[in-house]
């Protein structure tokens, strides 16, 4: 896979600096601030209902114990911030999903994954017809497995973060995945290097501060996952441009 001439600007949890992260406001300013994807986290609550928020527990929005163990009324009735509520999956779609690419990110219970949640998503997916502009992915092997037995068309891209940084390559080819999402300090030109030669693009995890933005994106990262997607968008320039930041020396690496 060759490197992009703009790597893809990722709203991560929306414009999520700006707006409380996982709201419907901090998706639609992440549309204004001309993103490419937005990322998005999916837990289940008791009763079945998708919903959008990125802690397995509830304590960080006003909440006690689990998404798994609430009702959907319950985590509706909590403050996802500045007054908004948890979105559902069905009602992000319906209102974002024709307006641009989502990466869904599939969470887990404490307990492990949430029982038919892969193949649920996917069928939200399927029946709004975005699922050539959605990327699934997960840090959990199991949950994207279950995608890929559903559908052999869903793209998925593998989370890799510092606590399990190894086997990644045989990983995302075991699911057929066509990117891996790293952790920002796992990534040097030759993990990049290494993912490209395997076919996998790389979207790496969560880059704020410009001058790690301009690293990265001269290491030839394709997408970045950021807080800030105006900051990012000003720095490669307009979808589909060629501007880039000049390439800066890597110690270490092999270029
Ligand atoms: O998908 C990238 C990133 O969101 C993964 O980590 O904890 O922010 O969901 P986290
Ligand atoms: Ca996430």
């Amino acid at each position: 896979m060759s490197a992009r001439d703009t790597p893809l600007v990722i709203a991560h949890r929306g414009a999520s600096k700006a707006r409380p992260e996982n709201t419907l406001s901090a998706y639609e300013l992440a549309i204004r601030q001309h993103a490419d994807m937005i990322e998005i986290d999916l837990h289940t609550t008791r009763d079945g209902r998708i919903v959008v928020t990125h802690d397995a527990e509830l304590e960080g929005i006003g909440g006690e114990g689990e998404v798994a163990d609430a009702d959907f009324d319950t985590v509706r009735s909590l403050d996802a911030g500045e007054g908004e509520k948890v979105p559902t999956l069905d009602e992000v779609l319906d209102a974002f999903g024709k307006r641009i690419p989502f990466n869904l990110e599939l969470k887990q219970s404490t307990r492990g994954p949430y029982p038919g949640m892969a193949e649920a998503t996917l069928a939200a997916v399927e029946a709004r017809g975005i699922l050539d502009q959605t990327l699934f992915s997960s840090f959990y092997d199991p949950v994207l497995q279950a995608i890929r037995d559903a559908h052999a068309g869903a793209r998925l891209a593998l989370l890799v973060s510092p606590r399990y940084p190894d086997d990644w390559v045989a990983r995302a080819q075991r699911l057929g995945a066509e990117a891996i999402n790293p952790a920002r300090p796992l990534v040097d030109a030759s993990w990049v290097a290494t993912a490209h030669e395997e076919g996998l693009a790389v979207y790496s995890y969560t880059v704020d501060a410009q001058e790690e933005m301009e690293r990265l994106v001269a290491m030839g990262v394709d997408g970045l996952f950021t807080n800030w997607p105006d900051r990012m968008r000003a720095l490669v320039g307009p979808r589909g441009g060629v501007r880039r930041p000049a390439p800066v020396d890597t110690p270490g690496t092999v270029s």
